[in-house]
């Protein structure tokens, strides 16, 4: 795909090269993403940054991306602050949004709801998550994070091994995950769910047809036995039709620093999207396994700022102007110890 000028709905428009040109400019972004230098290349452009669901970190590191690029930000947090609580309908919020805006990014909770957005939109949408469908700026950083995780022990993103736990059903950021990995070779997928939240079939054949080598198990200790990744996720309580349904399933997947270190090869990185579930019936990641240096979680949700700002450079056509304009940093970031 021609990133420039264009929409970012689904993971299924880019092939390998599209993401090694997305993460070799995320790479030249880095310093800026950590402040070393400052950019003002989108000096002038508005962020049109539409949540109408829930976020933390999607809706602030797409923001602070912006900003970091020099851009400013205007937002909807709720679709009770818009005019979508009085009745108008996507297609007109589109049409006006992007004539306030040079570029958006959409949350909502129905599925294909950002796509039909993008339809009325005239400016580019990047999708920040439409229901249980896709995320596709998550498994972006995913792989990156993977990527970069990997790269400490010699390893590649072709001959994966991953362990994909928890609600695999109506997890968004593992159906795009799915959908990055399987245009890579020889990865070896752990698919580990309660059999009522399993991987929709859809997916399953997109992965066969890919040629990714699928195990489907209830089995926690068994399926994060042999993997580089564990990849947990929350139950996805939002998404249940009766939200009560979703209390069956706490809890049955939960990892600790003893089933780890009882069942896991010692360098296998421990990844979660975020938000983790720390109620204590549900307890995903356990508090004892802060002390892990493979818990990548963090660095994870950092490096959604770098990806987000390429996304950014690439759709806008700046990946190339970002140095013209570098300036050094008069301020430093961190606590005095
Ligand atoms: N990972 C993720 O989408 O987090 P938020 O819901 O906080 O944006």
């Amino acid at each position: 795909m021609s990133f420039r000028g264009n929409h970012i709905l689904s993971i299924d428009q880019f092939n390998r090269n599209d993401i090694e040109q997305l993460f070799s400019v995320a790479d030249k972004l880095e310093p800026f993403a950590s402040k070393e230098k400052i950019t003002r290349v989108l000096e002038g452009a508005i962020l049109g940054n539409m949540f109408f669901e829930p976020s933390t970190r999607t809706r602030i590191s797409f923001g602070a991306s912006f900003n970091l690029l020099g851009g400013s930000v205007r937002e909807i947090t709720e679709v009770g602050s818009s005019s979508l609580a009085k009745g108008e309908s996507l297609a007109d919020t589109a049409q006006v949004l992007s004539g306030y805006s040079d570029i958006i990014v959409m949350r909502h909770p129905e599925n294909d709801s950002v796509k039909k957005f993008s339809e009325a939109s005239r400016v580019p949408v990047i999708n920040g998550g439409d229901g249980s469908n896709e995320h596709p700026s998550q498994a972006l950083l995913d792989l990156y994070t993977i990527r970069k995780e990997l790269s400490q022990n010699d390893k590649t993103i072709d001959n994966l091994r991953i362990a994909l736990v928890g609600d695999l059903k109506y997890g968004r950021a593992v159906h795009s995950l799915c959908k990055i990995l399987s245009k890579y070779k020889d990865v070896k997928l752990n698919l580990i769910s309660p059999d009522e939240l399993k991987l929709p079939e859809d997916l399953i054949r997109q992965m066969n047809d890919s040629r990714v080598s699928i195990n489907q198990t209830e089995n926690l200790e068994k399926g994060i036995s042999e993997v580089d990744i564990i990849y947990v996720t929350r139950v996805q309580e939002e998404r249940f039709k009766n939200k009560k349904d979703a209390n069956k399933y706490r809890g049955l997947l939960s990892l600790n620093q003893s089933i780890y270190t009882a069942n896991c090869e010692p360098n296998t990185v421990i990844m979660h999207p975020l938000p983790r579930d720390s109620r204590s019936d549900a307890n995903e990641l356990d508090s004892d396994l802060y002390e892990n240096p493979n818990l990548a979680i963090f660095r994870q949700a950092d490096n959604g700022v770098v990806i987000r700002m390429a996304m950014f450079a690439l759709v806008l056509g700046v990946e190339e102007k970002i140095e013209e304009t570098s300036k050094p940093v008069n301020w430093k970031v961190g606590l005095n110890s």
